[in-house]
This record gives structure tokens, C-alpha cells and sequence, in this order.
């Protein structure tokens, strides 16, 4: 459904994406693997036509969306929640999760409590007071209402306690059962390996290494090589 074809990509004059293809087919869920500064932000920010790309191609649904605005690719059903999550510290979970609700989606308020269910024990707190966990969830759930075909997520796991990574992972689970693909930005491999169908490594603009979910010798050998600090 999505397909990057040799894309070039960067901000003003510089680039950070050289030559960089790769594709997330329709149910699927993919991760995007690779360390600070490997050009993983941007690739989502050229998904969404944040960043400036110079060449190659970005399908999705068949359609070539380069000449399309960051709100045409949403309405197309592009979603991308971003590492800084971008909660309202100041509204409630609630009135967080309102102000995003689209009525094209199938997605309703119910839905988001039935499977966050912290957030319906805090929907009368503000986002200020939520923890990082729950932020992260809120930021997830508001993304749904937006009833996404895809969704694009930036390091979910970041910072969070094993236990609440592993909701995250459930909830990735039943994000696809529900029929949304995901493409995963991460540096956690574990995290990447308990949810996706394939893995991509990035490093320096560019995909190193492409494979399936298991861990293998050669996985091993890529991930001491581009994610070993
Ligand atoms: N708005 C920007 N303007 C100019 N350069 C940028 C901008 N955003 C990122 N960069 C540069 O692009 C390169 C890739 O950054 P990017 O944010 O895509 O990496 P990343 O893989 O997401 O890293 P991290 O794991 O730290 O989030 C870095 O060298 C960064 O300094
Ligand atoms: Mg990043």
C-alpha cells in the first residue's frame, strides 16, 4: 500500500536521504530499525510531505502523493504520530482525543477506551499530568480517530518501562487486527521483532539490510554493525 522507490530527501540544502526504498504492504506491520541521526524522522516527515524530497517516488494506494499537501495525504489516510507525541498538556484525555476525531472514522471515542483502558480510568486529566506511557497511548488513540489506513509510528517504545512497552506491543497487535497497517520507526529490536512481518535496517540515509522477524545469525551481524553505539 505504501512504496518508497529511491528516495531523495532532506531539509534546505542538505540531503539525509540518498537512495531509499522500501514498501509496507496492505495488513502488514513494518519496522524501520537505525540509530541517532540515520534518517529515520525524516523518512516518516517525507511520507507525510514535511520534508523536501528532490527524487524518487512515494506511492500510496496506488497513487503517486508527491504533489499532494500533508492534510491531502491525511485524508487519504496517512497518519503519523511523532516522537514528541504532541499531546495538549492542557486539555483533558478526553477533550484530547475529541478534538482529533474525524468523522470519516470507523474509530469512535468508545472504541479508544475499550482498548486503552488507562485512558479511560484518566480521561478527566489533563495531558500535562499523564505519564510517558500513557502519553504515548493517548498520542495512539487520537491517531485512530483519525481513522488511518496507515500509521506511521516514531519510537513508541522510547523511554518507557518494559511493562508499558509490552501494552504497546499488544496494542500495535490489535491496531492491524483492526485492518490499519503500520509502519514502526525504532531502535528497540526487541520490539520490532515481537510485532513485524519484515524489518528494514537504515543507516546514513539508506536501507543496509532488509529481512523477516526472526533473529538470525545475519540480523545479529547487521544490528552489531548499524546499531551498536
Ligand atoms: N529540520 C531539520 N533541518 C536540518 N537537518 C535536520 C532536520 N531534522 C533532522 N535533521 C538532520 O537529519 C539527519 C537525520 O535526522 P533524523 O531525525 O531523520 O534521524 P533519526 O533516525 O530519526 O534519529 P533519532 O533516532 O535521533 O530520532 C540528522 O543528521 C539530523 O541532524
Ligand atoms: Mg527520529
Amino acid at each position: 500500500m505504501l512504496e518508497l522507490s529511491h528516495l531523495k530527501a532532506g531539509y534546505g540544502k542538505g540531503e539525509i536521504l540518498s537512495d531509499l526504498s522500501l514498501s509496507v504492504g496492505e495488513g502488514e506491520i513494518v519496522s524501520l530499525l537505525g540509530r541517532n541521526g540515520a534518517g529515520k524522522t525524516t523518512t516518516l516527515r517525507s511520507i507525510m510531505g514535511l520534508s523536501d524530497v528532490r527524487d524518487g517516488g512515494v506511492h500510496f494506494l496506488g497513487r503517486d502523493i508527491r504533489q499532494l499537501s500533508t492534510f491531502e495525504r491525511a485524508r487519504l489516510g496517512l497518519c503519523l504520530v511523532p516522537e514528541d507525541r504532541m499531546i495538549f498538556s492542557a486539555l483533558t484525555v478526553e477533550e484530547n482525543l475529541l478534538v482529533s476525531r474525524s468523522r470519516k472514522s470507523k474509530w469512535t471515542l468508545a472504541d479508544a477506551y475499550r482498548y486503552f483502558r488507562r485512558l479511560h480510568e484518566r480521561r478527566h486529566s489533563r495531558g500535562g499530568t499523564l505519564s510517558g506511557g500513557e502519553q504515548q497511548m493517548l498520542a495512539i488513540a487520537r491517531a485512530l480517530l483519525n481513522g488511518p489506513r496507515l500509521l506511521m509510528l516514531d519510537e513508541p517504545s522510547e523511554g518507557l518501562a518494559p511493562t508499558i512497552v509490552e501494552e504497546i506491543v499488544e496494542i500495535m497487535r490489535t491496531i492491524r487486527e483492526m485492518g490499519v497497517s503500520i509502519l514502526l520507526v525504532e531502535q528497540n529490536l526487541e520490539v520490532c521483532c515481537a510485532v513485524s512481518e519484515r524489518l528494514y535496517v537504515i543507516d546514513d540515509g539508506r536501507i543496509v539490510s532488509e529481512s523477516g522477524p526472526r533473529k538470525s545469525a545475519e540480523l545479529d551481524e547487521v544490528v552489531k554493525k548499524y546499531l551498536a553505539v
